[in-house]
């Protein structure tokens, strides 16, 4: 038979008659229907086909233990929002997921409560605490919250800085109810890494690289839903417009500012400092 533009699509299908996963068929079906119908609405011209080739290839090149481009990639095309939206669409009353990230590291430290997770990060000290609650308000005792972020001054995660130091990385785990306190370093907007090939595709779009003022945060608690997400800094100006579109209104707060004084840790703060507070609410699994 000879294959036209058109029957070539059903001829690539037809060579999966032997594979026994279904739902790895139906997923390979699908991308492979999608990515022909793509390149012919578009009409791919074999020039852009090799940019897209090394547009890929690149952003794979960018990739190592600590630079993840392609969740850049899908984070700046939407798709980890889009993947985020679809797997949790629960409408409980549980609080808002959001995007996962590239700079999420395995193996932070274990600390206690109101423990100083700045390390050398710069920045105004910031006390955030608050409550992990169940859906009808019990207190979830020994929840493990992984917190993750930036510096104050320059917007880096730790891992961004070659041989740097650990910092503004820890496990904390909720008290008896449910409670929970840190002192990091208040959160600034940042842009998402332009030195790689995704920062040259925001560039070409037109599109600025920040993402607003964040606190990232992952939970478990035994018997309850793990729950993915951030605390967004209320006032920020990229709040309407960030590059990963994972704002959710649930999810901002209110960073206040104090000029210094008694920190809700009970200690002295010798210079200016705010303070967040945030109720998280889990589902049971
Ligand atoms: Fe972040």
């Amino acid at each position: 038979m000879a294959i036209d533009e058109k029957k070539l699509t059903d001829a690539v299908l037809a060579r999966m008659d032997g594979c026994d996963d279904a739902r790895f068929k139906q997923v390979m079906s699908s991308l492979i229907r999608h990515l022909h119908d793509f390149v012919r609405e578009i009409e791919l011209t074999e020039a852009e086909w090799e940019t897209a080739i090394r547009f890929l290839t690149a952003t794979g090149q960018k990739c190592d233990d600590k630079r993840q481009e392609f969740i850049l990639l899908s984070d700046t095309l939407g798709v980890s929002m889009l993947v985020d939206a679809i797997n949790h669409r629960y409408g409980d009353g549980a609080t808002e997921t959001t995007v996962f990230g590239p700079f999420f590291v395995e193996g932070a430290p274990d600390v206690q409560m109101w423990a100083d997770i700045r390390g050398a990060a710069r920045g105004m000290p910031c006390y955030v605490s608050g409550t992990i609650r169940d859906l009808d308000g019990k207190p979830v005792a020994n929840a493990l919250i992984d917190v993750w972020q930036g510096d104050g001054e320059q917007g880096l995660y730790d891992v961004q800085i070659p041989d740097g130091q650990p910092y503004c990385r820890a496990k904390v785990h909720t008290d008896a109810q449910g409670r929970f306190g840190f002192l990091t370093v208040q959160p600034i907007s940042y842009p998402v890494p332009t030195d790689g090939p995704v920062g040259a595709m925001l560039m070409k779009m037109g599109r600025h690289p920040f993402r607003p003022a964040h606190v990232h945060t992952m939970i478990s608690a035994q018997g309850f839903r793990p729950l993915t997400t951030h605390l967004f800094v209320a006032g920020d100006q990229y709040l309407g417009s960030d590059a990963v579109f994972g704002v959710k209104d649930s999810l901002i707060v209110d960073f206040v500012r104090h000029e210094p004084g008694t920190a809700p840790d009970g200690r002295v703060c010798n210079e200016p400092f705010t303070t967040a507070h945030y109720d998280f609410v889990l589902a049971r699994a």
